[in-house]
C-alpha cells in the first residue's frame, strides 16, 4: 500500500481542502459556488488555527505525490463540568479519490494521540446517521462510544451549507 502521511495543515492546503469537499458533494449549493469563494474562507481559518496552535489542531494527509487526499480539524475546549479539556472535532474528510486507504484511520489516530499527549478527558465528534462512515462504524472501530441519550442541538445564525 502507497504511503500516506499526516501534518500539520498549512495556509496554502486551503484550495486542496475545498476541493475535497467538492469531491464529496454534501452541499449543492457549496459545489455551485467559485472554488476560490470556498477556499478563501477555509484559508483564514487555517490561519487562526496555526496561530492559536495551543486550541486548535488541524492535519492533512498526504499521498506519496505529496497531495493532500484528506484533513481533520480539532479545538481543545476547557470543560468546566467535566474539569478537563474536551477536544471537539470538526472535520475529517478524505477525498472519495483516495477513500479506502487508511488516511482516515490515520487521522483519528493522530487526533487520539494528540488528545492524550494534553492530557485531554475525552474527544467529541457528531456523525450523521445517514452517512456511511456511520453505517460502517468509522469511529466505533476506533473505540469511540455513541451516546444514545444525548441530543444534539444547534442554534444558527446563517443557513447551512445544506
Ligand atoms: C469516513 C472517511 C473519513 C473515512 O476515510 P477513509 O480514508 O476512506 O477511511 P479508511 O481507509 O481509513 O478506513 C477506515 C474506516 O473508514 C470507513 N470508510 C472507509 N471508506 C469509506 C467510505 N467510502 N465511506 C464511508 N466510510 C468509509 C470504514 O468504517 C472503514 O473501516 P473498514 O474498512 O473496516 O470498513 C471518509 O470516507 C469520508 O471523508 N467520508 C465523508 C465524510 C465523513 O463521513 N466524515 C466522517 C464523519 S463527519
Amino acid at each position: 500500500m502507497a504511503q500516506i502521511k499526516i501534518r500539520e495543515a498549512a495556509v496554502g492546503d486551503a484550495e486542496a481542502m475545498a476541493i475535497i469537499l467538492r469531491e464529496i458533494g454534501w452541499s449543492e449549493r457549496r459545489n455551485a459556488l467559485p472554488l476560490r469563494e470556498v477556499w478563501g474562507p477555509i484559508e483564514k481559518l487555517i490561519e487562526h488555527t496555526v496561530v492559536y496552535k495551543e486550541n486548535h489542531t488541524a492535519l492533512v494527509a498526504v499521498d506519496e505525490n505529496d497531495e493532500v487526499i484528506g484533513f481533520t480539524n480539532v479545538h481543545w475546549v476547557p470543560f468546566i463540568m467535566l474539569g478537563s479539556y474536551e477536544g471537539y472535532v470538526s472535520d475529517v474528510f478524505v477525498s472519495p479519490k483516495a477513500s479506502g486507504r487508511g488516511a482516515g484511520n490515520l487521522l483519528l489516530e493522530s487526533i487520539m494521540k494528540e488528545g492524550k499527549a494534553r492530557g485531554c478527558m475525552r474527544l467529541m465528534v457528531t456523525n450523521g446517521k445517514d452517512k456511511s462512515s456511520y453505517k460502517r462504524g468509522f469511529y466505533k472501530k476506533l473505540g469511540w462510544t455513541e451516546r444514545p441519550q444525548v441530543a444534539n442541538f444547534v442554534f444558527y445564525y446563517r443557513e447551512p451549507w445544506s
